[in-house]
């Protein structure tokens, strides 16, 4: 894959030791029942969500019918169906394809309820709103890793962990692992609280933003 088109599409896929936070960090009860990949690129996270969901009960076809992984890109996409078969090879399962879709995921709709797990696109400077607008059609509860400047610094926000400098390949990152949460409304004057202290130069915080250095 060129890295110009991995840039302009924001296709870093998620270390397995990020990937590993990831499935910590979400709700167990979680995945007993539905959950989107909906920027799936070739499928390191679903490939986690299914495992996750095995270790805890669920048969393999069980695992497979309740996952829904979606990506956009055709090559990726190709990829991802081709690990969801071989898991499927391995663990004894049938393939779902309904559940394995080749749509912007801006404008996806599911007609199950569903959480998500993923990795947003962190977008290039072009694309740096595509996070949000993909969030904004989902609403759903949700864990994501943006970003920190394309991160949560919005309303229905859960917790947070700021990791520092995770390495994607070729490319240094500050990000966020997020839950998100619609049914949450906040009628306190909305102060989000990163930690550890983000190094960002003060006048580039948004005032919404305390850096825990009151
Ligand atoms: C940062 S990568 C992460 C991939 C995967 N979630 C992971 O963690 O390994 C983001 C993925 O989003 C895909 N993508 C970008 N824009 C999209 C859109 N509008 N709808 C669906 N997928 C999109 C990209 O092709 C890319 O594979």
């Amino acid at each position: 894959m060129k890295e110009t088109k991995q840039k302009m599409d924001g296709a870093w896929m998620t270390p397995e030791d990020i990937v590993d936070e990831m499935i910590l960090f979400t709700p167990e009860e979680w995945f007993k029942g539905n959950i989107l990949e909906p920027t799936a690129g070739t499928g390191n996270i679903v490939n986690a969500i299914l495992n996750k969901k095995v270790a805890i009960g669920l048969t393999p076809q069980e695992a497979i019918d309740t996952t829904f992984a979606n990506e956009f890109d055709s090559e990726r996409y190709k990829e991802l169906v081709h690990r969801i078969e071989m898991w499927c090879e391995y663990a004894g399962a049938k393939a779902n394809y309904n559940n394995i879709t080749n749509q912007d995921a801006r404008e996806l709709k599911l007609d199950v309820d569903y959480n998500v797990i993923t990795n947003l696109p962190f977008g290039s400077w072009t694309n740096s709103s595509l996070p949000r607008q993909i969030i904004n059609n989902l609403n759903k509860p949700a864990v994501y890793l943006t970003k920190w400047s394309t991160g949560c610094n919005q309303k229905y926000c859960k917790s947070v962990i700021k990791f520092e400098n995770i390495e994607f390949p070729g490319i240094v990152y500050d990000c966020l692992l997020w839950q998100y949460d619609p049914n949450i409304v906040f009628d306190e004057p909305q102060v989000w609280l990163y930690w550890p202290i983000p190094r960002f130069p003060k006048h580039k915080l948004k005032k919404k933003y305390i850096t825990g250095e009151e």
